[in-house]
């Protein structure tokens, strides 16, 4: 086969961290769940922390390398480390690389356990200074910046509002003052957008969503430097004990094979739904990035693909309504997380502890909707009936 990478992203997705198992000659690499390895015959200078080396599975595993490997190549990245949850990889990057007094600067609007982690626990345990800023303004960054900045990271899209993030943009602030930029690429997935490519230093996912697409399993994934991963996989990995389950990496692994082909559908159809809610007289607002109305379309399109599956909307309406129409729909579930292959779609009343940051649009509540792979039709078909239902 030509160099891995020479070949497609599509090819890689199939092909890439697969292999004839040696012991069977199975086409698939089997789910060893062994959790230690036959150590080699002189132990006494093994390094037993040793993040690359087959030892004890909270160290490393089969499965969790042939998924690294995957990732790696997925990102153009030149390592990669695999945890057990989105959260764990995010605080896998944190523990790493923010020392005692360091600085970060954080989106103001990013996954809830990111914004605990930054604004609550890294400072008050570790006097870890934290600045959360509009990342979609590249002058609040810049004034943000620190002697002692060590991270400055974003989420783009980020969750929930969707705002995008000029990670080109970023990246040069970044290296002015030779701090790391992070960047959680969930809501994209590698196949809609390459942040190393555009000069980030870190790509982060939480694979529990598009990676793995099929909502029956959890992990997350660090992918870059190899000196940077390294650090990772030494300092958060092996001690803080956030290792992925073998069967978990192979389901990951499993389902990356149809992700170019999901998130081109995923992308498809949200387009047709955030256009159709968008028409709606009874719709207050919609957050899609691939709608020219998004405040960072511009950008959007300049460093994604597509636009992938998720969209946030408001109603003309009161909680209760909102309630009602989330209860009123059929084939959509009311349920959290994105990325699953059934459209999923959460409520988020006005008690959200980030309210403050949100759009004014946001402040009264706003559905956070999850575009599955089911026809488009069908799900514009359950919106329309659970607004007849609402009298809306
Ligand atoms: C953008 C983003 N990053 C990280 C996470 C956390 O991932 P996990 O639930 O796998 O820990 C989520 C979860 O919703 C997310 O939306």
């Amino acid at each position: 086969m030509a160099n891995k990478t020479e070949i497609s992203f599509r090819t890689q997705c199939i092909h890439t961290g697969n292999g004839i198992d040696k012991e069977t000659g199975a086409i698939r690499r089997p789910i060893t769940m062994a959790n230690s390895y036959r150590l080699p015959e002189d132990s006494s200078t093994l390094d037993w922390s040793d993040p690359n080396q087959l030892v004890y599975t909270r160290n490393t595993s089969a499965n969790q390398i042939y998924l690294q490997e995957k990732l790696a190549a997925l990102e153009g990245g030149e390592d990669c480390v695999v945890l057990s949850t989105g959260v764990s990889a995010l605080a896998g990057v944190f523990f790493t690389f923010l020392d005692k007094d360091a600085h970060i600067i954080c989106s103001n609007v990013s996954y809830v356990a990111v914004y605990r982690l930054l604004k609550e626990y890294f400072p008050d345990k570790y006097g870890v200074e934290t600045t959360l800023v509009d990342t979609g303004n590249l002058d609040e960054i810049k004034k943000a910046l620190r002697p002692n900045t060590k991270i400055i990271h974003i989420e783009t899209p980020g969750n929930p509002t969707t705002r995008v993030s000029d990670i080109a943009e970023i990246s040069k602030i970044a290296q002015s003052v030779g701090a790391l930029l992070t960047v959680d690429s969930t809501f994209a997935s590698p196949f809609l957008q390459r942040p190393l490519e555009l000069g980030a230093d870190l790509v982060i996912h939480s694979l529990t969503k598009y990676i793995n697409g099929h909502g029956d399993s959890m992990g997350g994934a660090v992918i870059g430097r190899k000196d940077l991963i390294d650090q990772i996989k030494r300092q958060a990995m092996v001690n803080l004990g956030g290792a992925i389950s073998p069967f978990n990496a192979w389901l990951i692994m499993r389902g990356a094979v149809t992700l170019p082909l999901r998130m081109k559908q995923h992308s498809e159809s949200a387009m047709k739904v955030a256009r159709f809610l968008e028409g709606h007289s009874s719709v207050d607002f919609v957050a899609y990035p691939g709608l020219e109305s998004h405040p960072q379309h511009e950008i959007a399109k300049k460093q994604m693909s597509m636009y992938s599956g998720v969209l946030s909307f408001g109603l003309k309406a009161d909680v209760d309504t909102h309630n009602k129409f989330v209860n009123s729909l059929e084939l959509i579930v009311p349920a959290v997380s994105i990325g699953h292959d059934e459209s999923l779609i959460v409520y988020t009343g006005p008690k959200d502890e980030r309210n403050h940051f949100y759009p004014d649009e946001f402040k009264n509540g706003h559905l956070r909707f999850s575009v599955g792979l089911e026809e488009a039709d069908d799900i514009i078909a359950d919106l329309k009936q659970a607004f007849e239902k609402c009298g809306l």
